[in-house]
């Protein structure tokens, strides 16, 4: 089959990815640092790293350090805050032909609220994905993510809210059973998933003692964690996204169109890109030519069709 008669579009809720590729949240900035290196016009879309209502330092440095086959990281949601990613950083993505997602934090469920409706009002906010990994203050800093009943809760009351962008649930690794908060965001009315976010982790040094990151506990992510998350895709995919057909933006180790075709196989409509961006930052676009030439090589046509289509033992 030959490349030009490859379609590469997919939709996400009501976003209509020009491919399957987009940036993950807090690995390309606000867009601007990748932009640098290529049009992001050239990107199914954009996901910004956590905006939360109010500007955060977050943790001091060391607050990123490389392990094997990965990345440890605990940046403590470092962000410019609602208002100024309203007034500079928005208004910036809008020169480029690229759906923007914000990504949005909070450590209260009023605060998610009035950060969801302040970018549902606004201008060139194609999607809203929450980032539900982030410590409950009410509840004692149990992450919001980790249990079905406090993220249903954060999900329906930020669902009242947002009724122009799509609405995306960014799951945490972190849980038992994925397809249980999989299932509650769901029924909370989500209209995508994305999964995962990092997994919790810590590096120690050996002859001082000292944890690697000042914060200690950080998340991992980069191609340690990459069959962990085809594996929760594929429960995610089978156990609600499929049957729902909800869309699933698949992340975790992304860095090879190999990887971007093994993602849609397992049932992501889209991927998103962190780590690979440290590796090389035009990663992202050598993917979107990369997967064209994957699917030419299969002989499939549309990214769409390699949507959760994998073999089972004896299928052929
Ligand atoms: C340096 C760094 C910063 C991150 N910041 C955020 C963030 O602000 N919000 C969020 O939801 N996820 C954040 N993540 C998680 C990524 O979006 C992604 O879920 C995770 O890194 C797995 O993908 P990867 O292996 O391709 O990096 C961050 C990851 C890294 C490495």
């Amino acid at each position: 089959m030959a490349q030009g008669d490859i379609d590469l579009g997919v939709q996400v809720g009501s976003i209509a990815m020009k491919n399957p590729i987009a940036t993950a949240s807090g690995c390309g900035g606000y867009g601007e640092e990748l932009a640098e290196f290529y049009d992001l016009g050239r990107l199914g879309a954009i996901v910004t790293k956590s905006i939360t209502l109010q500007p955060r330092e977050g943790h001091p440095p060391p607050r990123l350090v490389e392990v094997r086959a990965g990345m440890l990281n605990a940046i403590g949601l470092a962000n410019v805050g609602l208002d100024r990613f309203l007034a500079e950083k928005l208004p910036a993505l809008a020169r480029f032909d690229v759906p923007v997602i914000v990504n949005v934090a909070g450590s209260t469920p009023e605060e998610y609220v009035a950060v969801c409706a302040a970018l549902d009002a606004a201008d060139g906010v194609a999607g809203i994905e929450l980032n539900v990994s982030c410590p409950n203050v009410k509840r004692g800093g149990m992450e919001f993510g980790v249990a079905p009943e406090p993220l249903a809760a954060l999900v329906e009351a930020v669902r009242e809210k947002v009724t122009r962008a799509t609405l995306i649930v960014k799951l945490s690794p972190n849980v038992t059973d994925i397809a249980v908060t999989a299932k509650a965001a769901a029924d909370a009315g989500a209209d995508a998933l994305s999964l995962v976010n990092t997994l919790r982790g810590m590096a120690i040094d050996p002859w001082t003692g000292r944890p690697a990151l000042t914060n200690t506990v950080g998340g991992l992510s980069g191609p340690a964690i990459k069959p962990v998350a085809i594996y929760m895709i594929r429960r995610v995919w089978e156990e609600v996204a499929g049957p729902r057909h909800l869309p699933v933006i698949g992340l975790g180790g992304v860095q090879f169109a190999e990887d971007v075709i093994e993602f849609l196989r397992a049932g992501a409509t889209a991927v998103s890109v962190g780590t690979a961006n440290f590796v090389d930052p035009q990663t992202c676009v050598t993917l979107v030519d990369g997967v064209r030439e994957g699917l030419a090589r299969l002989g499939v046509s549309s990214a769409r069709d390699l949507v959760g289509r994998m073999q089972r033992g004896g299928e052929t």
